[in-house]
């Protein structure tokens, strides 16, 4: 997602409804843009499982369902999540926050695709990124990627926030196919499971 972002998901919302999400991902697609890069990069981890973080109208989990990855997506806004339950109401889908997450499963990879984290309310980022690194499952791996921006999170803020959660950043990229990262304005971290943090 580029061009002129809203800063925040209200206001997302108050722009787009939950159609106009959809259609701008068609238009993406038609315009040549890869709808499921993020799942390329997910699947070099070869996982069983994924925790679809944020997941929206389901566009990430739903095309790993696809391709054979057992997938849980959770996501605090209700209208997203219906949409993603009526294309593909095979699958679990759950309205919560991430920040204070609390499901009984573990995952191999738990991802955020577009610009979740920014748009997690800035007093809740930090418990967010705890609450998805608290479904890892042993040797998981955190992915994540997001515009920087003004007024946005930083890379300092956070690395900062997933070092409090007990992760270690392993890879950090420009874009989702792996392009390296020198410090531009979009950056795709993968994080990975040191440390168990204190309050775990
Ligand atoms: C730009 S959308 C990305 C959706 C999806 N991951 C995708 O790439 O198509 C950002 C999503 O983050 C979700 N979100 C924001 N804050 C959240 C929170 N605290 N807990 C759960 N989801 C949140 C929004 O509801 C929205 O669906």
């Amino acid at each position: 997602m580029t061009g002129s972002l809203p800063p925040d998901w209200t206001s997302w919302r108050d722009r787009f409804d939950v159609d106009g999400y959809e259609e701008r991902w068609r238009r993406l697609a038609a315009a040549g843009v890869d709808p499921h890069g993020e799942v390329g990069l997910v699947q070099t981890y070869e996982p069983r499982s994924v925790l679809d973080a944020g997941c929206g109208t389901g566009r990430v989990a739903i095309e790993l369902a696809h391709r054979g990855v057992a997938v849980v997506g959770v996501d605090n806004d209700p209208d997203m999540v219906d949409v993603a339950r009526s294309k593909a109401p095979e699958l679990r889908w759950i309205v919560a926050d991430l920040a204070g997450l609390a499901l009984p499963d573990r995952f191999d990879v738990v991802v955020l695709a577009g610009n979740v984290i920014p748009y997690v309310e800035a007093d809740r980022r930090a418990a967010a990124v705890d609450g998805c690194a608290r479904h890892l499952a042993p040797g998981g791996v955190f992915v994540a990627g997001f515009a920087l921006r003004p007024g946005w999170p930083d890379l300092a803020d956070y690395d900062a926030w997933c070092a409090a959660a007990g992760l270690t950043l392993a890879d950090r990229w420009a874009t989702w196919d792996r392009q390296p990262y020198a410090g531009g304005d979009y950056a795709v971290s993968a994080h990975v499971q040191t440390a168990t943090a204190p309050s775990r």
